[in-house]
């Protein structure tokens, strides 16, 4: 930390009284007329140089903050800053922003606040598997409330593109692949980072990112072009940022990748079109870092000027980095291209944050207003969201929960077990690997004295091909009573940049899974990673499997809770595992095709009969060598209780168009423990003008039930809810026939069915 910056944050909070501004400001200042006002007086005062100076956002991690920044910011030629996350230095930027420079503009203060600040939540594909809008919501509050502590203002977040392809690395960070789970967690993100009020102290401006279908780059290579026909992109990929948009997120930014030709962050259909006129965003868009200059290196454009033009035409409020707005942006409109008229409605939508913010207000950070980093319900949080997190993949014979009562040895064997940093995962700049619980020493707290834990690292990390250890891993393994096998891939093998061609275990591991089995003992997995791996080469040799993703701060706690009983695992899955990669992308709201594969109709390649080959395949949608199947469906997941659904019904055999009907079904659980499950309800469209696919997420709820306990799950829906974008690329519900299921995931048998009938 800079010494000139040290007792800056007591100057401010002196200087904070005496101007009267309050430390939690909710009044007038933010009432949205009033801000339109506002805005308005300022664009009227603001030279053309101090309108292209809001657009700028510009990198300040250099503890040492240089004398260009400060002396650009005084001169109003900078409307942002990111990644300085030091609250003196930030307070010291603002102070400038606010004091020195003409108009007295206060700087949004940005910084990637992915799944947690200090304390770390699951990556959001973990959190995803929780189908849990409080915890997520709840987990973003923290997020937000310890970020603010570093005077950061806006974060990064939610990135909320479809993810259909494990090879990506950035499918950690996503909310998975379903359009409806996506968009329900995105808005309570939103709703966590921004509370009620963003003038409030502890609230955060989100993103929603990458605008769009960046989740969709060919074969899963991070940047790699992305190609999606119209009604796809309005059916799968949009939704969440609508839903997004409508929560009231504060800005949209625009992806590295090129839809269907045109990079998006030079897409005006996008940016304007859908953004802009069909959803009436008011917030801003920000590109992604250096992505307008980029559009050169992409081809869509000759140099950064003609790039400056294309993202401004398309509507690119905010450049990240890059500084081409600043360099090439004045010219443009001093020659006549680009119209100051827009410039002032860009920076309009820029300024309206900052009003919204209660920046003019309170530019300042004081940490003595603000909880704690790491305090008690930080980690409670982190906890309860890691528990809710983990998804038991398979449970053999009852293999799980451990009991401490029973067994006198257990032995702790992997590279993951006692790893505090890769257990945080992706995009965890500030995270804190001190805070880290591991499951090694919280397996070790948990059991005590009663049962002798026996730890060997075995690899040196998940990647390492050296077997010399393996020897002793399965002679400590035919010494204990049971075996914890901690597997996985660290937090480097995925997120941006870090895609991966084959998503196996890496390393040797799975020979490491082999040469333990070997001692005949209970062998237990748990995996931590950033994807869904395939894991069909060790499915058959464990007893019991469960899948953890990178589970944060509180992640080891959660594991040695789930493995010995104290809770029941109850997370589903947010996106399918494949058997082998070359079943990507499998998903399971896939469109029927013209011939359905079913159980008679596929012959797998060593069923082929080799004296009548040509009769040998059932002419069906399949591979031959995988299936057509999953290993894991979209929203599996086991639970330690045992539930059972039946008698689902729906309301109505008939309802008008506008019209509601409620399906229900009854739900027990018949095991011998309490334990939440997710209930999820799932539509077939049967007919539409354009297919429509052969199941859909519509509703969810997690829900606890005692031993012996039934309860009726219910689901409204109304017709609204079963639009989908047609063949002309409006959104319209056909009258019909429908399917709906419930069940405890998406492969669920249990139907029923009703018909929508024209309202007249
Ligand atoms: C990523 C964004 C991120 C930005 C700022 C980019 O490389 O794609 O998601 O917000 O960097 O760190």
């Amino acid at each position: 930390m800079p010494n000139r910056h040290a007792s800056l944050t007591a100057i401010l909070c002196a200087l904070l009284l005496t101007t009267n501004m309050s430390v939690s400001t909710a009044n007038s200042s933010t009432d949205p007329a009033m801000i339109e006002q506002r805005i308005e007086a300022l664009l009227a005062q603001m030279t053309l140089a101090e309108k292209i100076g809001q657009m700028n956002q510009v990198n300040a991690s250099d503890d040492d903050m240089s004398d260009s920044l400060r002396e650009a910011i005084e001169a109003g030629r900078v409307g942002s800053v990111l990644n300085q996350v030091d609250v003196d230095a930030v307070n010291e930027l603002q102070r400038i922003a606010v004091q020195e420079s003409r108009l007295g503009i206060p700087l949004l203060a940005g910084r990637d606040v992915i799944h947690g600040f200090k304390t770390v939540m699951p990556i959001p594909l973990g959190q995803a598997a929780s189908w849990n809008p409080n915890i997520v919501r709840e987990g973003a509050r923290v997020a937000a409330l310890e970020a603010a502590t570093a005077g950061i203002n806006w974060t990064f977040a939610p990135m909320i593109d479809i993810s259909r392809d494990p090879r990506w690395g950035r499918i950690a960070e996503s909310l998975g692949e379903d359009p409806f789970l996506t968009s329900k967690l995105a808005v309570a993100m939103v709703e966590g980072f921004q509370g009620d009020d963003l003038a409030e102290t502890g609230t955060i401006a989100a993103t929603a990112k990458h605008f769009a279908g960046y989740g969709a780059s060919e074969s899963g290579r991070d940047y790699a072009a992305v190609n999606i026909p119209e009604n796809e992109l309005r059916n799968v990929h949009l939704p969440p940022f609508k839903a997004a948009v409508d929560a009231g997120v504060v800005s949209v930014m625009s992806a590295f990748s090129d839809l269907d030709g045109v990079p998006a962050t030079g897409n005006e259909f996008l940016l304007r079109k859908i953004l802009r006129e069909e959803w009436g965003f008011q917030g801003f868009v920000v590109s992604d870092w250096d992505s307008v200059r980029q559009l050169a290196i992409h081809g869509l454009t000759e140099n950064d000027r003609e790039s400056v033009y294309q993202a401004v035409t398309a509507g690119v409020d905010m450049e990240m980095a890059g500084q081409s707005y600043i360099n090439k942006l004045e010219s443009l409109i001093e020659e006549g291209r680009i119209d100051v008229a827009m410039i002032d409605a860009m920076v309009a939508n820029i300024l309206r944050a900052k009003f919204r913010l209660g920046l003019f207000e309170n530019p300042y950070t004081d940490t003595s207003a603000l909880p704690a980093i790491a305090n008690k319900q930080a980690l409670e949080t982190a906890r309860k969201a890691a528990l809710q997190s983990v998804v038991l993949l398979k449970n053999d014979q009852g293999v799980l929960p451990l009991s401490a009562e029973k067994l006198t040895s257990v032995a702790v064997i992997g590279p993951l077990a006692d790893a505090p940093y890769e257990q945080l995962g992706t995009w965890i700049f500030d995270g804190d690997r001190e805070l880290s619980v591991t499951p090694m020493h919280a397996i070790q707290s948990l059991v005590g004295h009663d049962v002798d834990v026996r730890y060997l690292r075995a690899m040196d990390n998940s990647r390492s091909q050296a077997s010399e250890a393996f020897d002793e891993a399965a002679e400590m393994a035919r010494d204990s009573d049971a075996v914890l096998l901690f597997l996985g891939e660290e937090s480097i093998l995925s997120g941006e940049a870090h895609s991966r061609a084959d998503i196996n275990l890496p390393g040797d591991q799975a020979e490491l899974v082999r040469r333990v089995r070997t001692a005949g003992k209970p062998v237990i997995a748990i995996i931590q990673a950033g994807r869904p791996l395939t894991l069909t080469n060790i499915i058959d040799h464990v007893d019991g499997l469960l899948f953890a993703w990178h589970p944060g701060t509180m992640g080891g706690a959660a594991i040695a809770d789930l493995l010995f009983g104290i809770e029941s695992p109850s997370g589903k899955l947010p996106v399918t595992f494949p058997r082998m990669v070359g079943q990507i992308p499998i998903y399971y709201s896939r469109k029927n095709t013209g011939k359905p594969p079913s159980p008679d109709t596929v012959v797998l390649i060593d069923e082929i009969d080799a004296h009548a080959p040509q009769l040998s395949t059932g002419m069906t949608a399949y591979h031959l060598d995988a299936g057509y199947t999953p290993l894991f469906a979209f929203g599996y997941g086991l639970s330690y209780a045992e539930f059972d659904y039946e008698h689902i019904r729906a309301s109505a055999r008939e309802i008008r168009l506008g019209e509601t009907v409620t399906i229900s079904a009854e739900l027990t659980n018949n095991g011998d423990v309490a334990a939440d499950e997710v209930a999820q309800l799932y539509v077939r469209d049967l007919v539409g003008n354009v297919t429509r696919p052969v199941k859909e997420l519509k509703g969810f709820k997690r829900l606890r039930l005692e031993p012996g306990q039934s309860v009726t799950v219910d689901f409204e829906l109304h017709t609204d809810d079963l639009a989908f974008f047609g063949r002309n690329m409006q959104l319209i519900t056909e009258p019909g026939d429908f399917h709906a299921w419930i069940g405890g995931s998406s492969e669920t048998e249990l139907r029923t069915q009703f018909r929508i009938i024209d309202s007249d």
